[in-house]
């Protein structure tokens, strides 16, 4: 992998939003990467809180009444190390993935007392800047002073496919793997929650550029990325 020295060079803020499975954690590594940034996944943040959630059986009661949040969002602590995600000092990285934890994480991320605490953790990781960060409201809420924001979207079939690859990938034998057709029903499902929620709702900022990566390799999609941001650099807008 290149990395391109930065020393001198302003640091900025890099805002990826999207839709699920568009694009934007790969995106994100890379394009950190080859700035020399560090990489914030914050769906991995809500998936940790979900998974906490799973653990303490707090979903029906959460359901039946949202004020029990502040069981939840008490003494979470979520911390980053390269790849790896550790929830209150344990390493959930994997387990976030499961789809039990994709199928509440909207739910979840639609409680308001969540979303704020989370959100002043974004805030406080990208207080240095040199930061890409990836989520549903980063570039609207989070950090709207991102010098940088782009919104990924992909056709939902492609998103579906490329879901499925990484299910795959991880369980090469197929055990649980639901169907191409039930990964893009739970794919849009997900779209249309996280879109129509009150809070910190998915939508495009006015100043984002928006990226169709359904046709578009990784590298061409990072490339994009990281040459508006070379640029935005090198203008010390
Ligand atoms: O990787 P994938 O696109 O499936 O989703 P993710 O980035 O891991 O995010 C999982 C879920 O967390 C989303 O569907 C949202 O419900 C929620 N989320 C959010 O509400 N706000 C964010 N900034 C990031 C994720």
């Amino acid at each position: 992998m290149r990395v391109k020295k930065q020393i001198g060079k302003k640091r900025i803020i890099i805002a990826i939003d999207g839709p699920a499975a568009s694009g934007k954690s790969t995106t994100a590594r890379r394009v950190a990467q080859q700035l020399g940034y560090i990489y914030i996944d914050t769906g991995a943040m809500y998936r940790s809180v979900t998974l906490k959630a799973l653990q303490q059986g707090l979903l029906d009661d959460l359901r039946r009444s949202p004020e029990s949040v502040s069981d939840l969002i008490k003494d979470i602590a979520i911390r980053f190390d390269g790849d790896r995600v550790f929830l209150n000092g344990s390493d959930v990285s994997s387990e976030i993935r499961d789809n039990r934890v994709s199928r509440e994480v909207s739910f979840i991320s639609s409680l308001k007392p969540v979303r704020d605490r989370l959100r002043e953790m974004q805030q406080e990781l990208g207080r240095e800047r040199g930061v890409v960060m990836d989520g549903r409201d980063i570039g609207t809420v989070v950090f709207p002073d991102a010098e940088l924001k782009i919104f990924l979207v992909a056709e939902p079939r492609e998103r579906a496919k490329r879901r499925y690859a990484e299910l795959i990938a991880k369980c090469p034998d197929g055990g649980e793997l639901p169907d191409l057709d039930e990964l893009e029903d739970e794919i849009r499902k997900r779209d249309r929650e996280d879109a129509e929620r009150e809070h910190a709702p998915l939508k495009k900022h006015v100043e984002a550029h928006e990226i169709d990566t359904s046709d578009l390799t990784i590298e061409r999609q990072v490339d994009i990325v990281y040459n508006l941001a070379l640029d935005i650099q090198k203008d010390g807008r």
